[in-house]
């Protein structure tokens, strides 16, 4: 049921191209090849063990034995004292540890660091490893979780310790929890303006937008809805691309909930007095504050929610046995060395560990359009007629959307029509999850800074496109600083679902659509776009 490959079909001379096709697809670090790294424009950092890992002996994942205590991962806004005692102590006494312990936490933060400035190279070619903006990102984030959770319980002697998660995604849960404000859990390089009472803006773009907090729980449940829900509709989507071992199997296109909110809330989390927006706001520095583990707490629970949701259309699941078969390392609570593969971890039972079952009430939150999609309709029309009179124009930037050799700098907005190549899809297409996917290609962030832009369909005035909690709003882009290793710095490609959406609009048989990209920061000046095209995907 689980692997759709049947090696049967393999005739014995192809097989051993086909191992060693296999072996070089796989993702996983050479452990030898720890460098400093750069953090940010400016800053070098060496997040490297102080004894290479490569001269460490190492063993295999063993899963945690099926009688152990399940341990239960709560919500951090509902969690009693006596656990918030409990946790307080396990992080105070991690923190305690000297640095040659792989169990402290400024040795696990800095694992994080050398897996996101690619510090590693990966094994079988020079290319820095880096686990973001890709299907790496959800897997490997797991490991680093279920290591942290155990080496913590084991501080303490307590087999059944699980750590909080930040329900960022529930309208109770979207203020820092109390939790994190005081004792151990403090991490002074926080934007004071946000501690609580401040309602978290998931669509954060480096501006406080003054809103209420009823209305700030509106725009954050109705992006909840985008990016977990009609934006989300396919593998790919959610997980990000998949990225493969070797110069041809980099891809970079990060899925919907690590772009928003994952990166969103590392930035409103990190202090805007710092350059990087430390701790939270750059990866390298991230895992510094206890928060980070809460945060990706519930990044890692709405992976198992998508799959639930997902499971009454279709198998979500990533059979792909290169994926499966990529591994990495880690120290667990005896400070052994364990590696550890992505099939390892794609069953939170067999890790032994479960999230509090909470609400999602962003289920409910599914956004309507701005104007009623029949006027809409009308004036989209009008700037058709315009759009064809202005056809012989040949320098016109509105014209195509494949944006030329040179691509478009995003300093201003950007409005094009896109054709579609489907037309007329069949109800069967629509029906079997034969999702049509916006792809804003090519993007190149010149300099690797904060960068936010959103994405409209059909918007008839963009001046009224606040956000999210309008149904003509796509998806957003947002890139977080790696880490500014050149070689790393690749293209992205953006991919948003938009069936569902289409059909909101009432613009699911139409011949083409008009797209807007509206810069949402500054640095949306130092970023160029190829193109935008519809593409479908099953
Ligand atoms: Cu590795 Cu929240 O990032």
């Amino acid at each position: 049921m689980i692997l759709g490959i049947s090696v049967g079909e393999i005739s014995p001379q192809h097989h051993d191209v086909d191992a060693k096709k296999h072996a070089k697809n796989v993702i996983s670090p050479n452990l030898t090849t720890c460098h400093e790294s750069v953090a940010r424009p400016g800053l070098s950092v060496y997040c490297c063990p102080p004894k290479p890992e490569s001269e460490e002996p190492f063993i295999d994942f063993q899963f945690p034995d099926p009688s152990s205590p399940l341990r239960l991962r709560r919500a951090a806004h509902l969690v009693d004292n006596d656990y918030i005692a409990k946790y307080r102590n396990a992080v105070s006494i991690m923190k305690s540890l000297p640095y040659d312990d792989p169990r402290s936490l400024l040795r696990q933060a800095n694992l994080h660091c050398i897996y996101c400035t690619g510090a590693y190279k990966q094994k079988n070619s020079d290319i820095p490893l880096h686990v973001h903006r890709s299907w790496l990102f959800f897997p490997w984030h797991r490991m680093v979780l279920y290591f942290h959770e155990r080496i913590l319980g084991s501080l303490i002697g307590d087999d059944s310790f699980a750590l909080p998660f930040w329900n960022w995604d529930n309208p109770d849960g979207m203020v820092i929890p109390e939790m994190y404000v005081t004792g151990s859990l403090v991490d002074t390089d926080r934007e004071n303006s946000h501690l609580p009472p401040q309602v978290v803006d998931l669509n954060y773009n480096l501006q406080e937008k003054g809103l209420g907090p009823e209305e700030q729980i509106k725009i954050n449940m109705a992006l909840m809805y985008t990016q977990m829900v009609s934006g989300a509709k396919t593998t790919e989507l959610f997980m990000g691309c998949p990225y493969k071992g070797g110069e041809g199997g980099f891809c970079e296109g990060p899925g919907t909930i690590e772009l928003a909110p994952h990166n969103t809330l590392h930035d409103w989390t990190g202090t805007g007095l710092n350059p990087g927006r430390e701790d939270m706001g750059s990866f390298y520095s991230a895992g510094r504050d206890p928060i980070f583990y809460g945060h990706h707490g519930n990044v890692d629970r709405l992976w198992e929610v998508w799959r639930r949701l997902q499971g009454e259309y279709y198998n979500s699941e990533i059979t792909d046995p290169e994926w499966l078969d990529s591994y990495f390392f880690f120290h667990d609570e005896k400070r052994q060395l364990v590696r550890i593969k992505f099939q390892d971890v794609v069953n939170i039972t067999r890790l032994r560990y479960a999230y509090e079952e909470v609400e999602l009430p962003w289920l409910n939150a599914r956004p309507r359009p701005s104007v009623p999609p029949k006027i809409a309709r009308e004036i989209l029309k009008m700037r058709d007629l315009d759009h064809e009179n202005n056809q012989e124009l040949p320098s016109s930037p509105f014209l195509s959307a494949d944006f030329g050799p040179q691509g478009r700098t995003l300093d201003t907005t950007i409005r094009v029509k896109v054709h579609k190549p489907k037309k007329h899809r069949s109800k069967k297409q629509r029906d079997f999850k034969e999702e049509e996917v916006m792809v804003v290609y090519g993007i190149e962030v010149k300099e690797d800074s904060y960068v936010k832009f959103d994405v409209y369909v059909n918007a008839v005035d963009e001046t009224l496109m606040v956000g999210p909690e309008f149904r003509e709003f796509a998806g957003t882009f947002v890139n977080i600083p790696l880490g500014v290793w050149p070689v790393m710095r690749r293209k992205s490609n953006l991919k948003l679902g938009i069936s569902e959406l289409l059909q909101d609009l009432e613009a699911d048989e139409d011949e083409s659509i008009w797209v807007t990209l509206i810069p949402r920061t500054e640095d949306c000046m130092n970023v160029i776009i190829d193109g935008i095209r519809i593409e479908y995907i099953e």
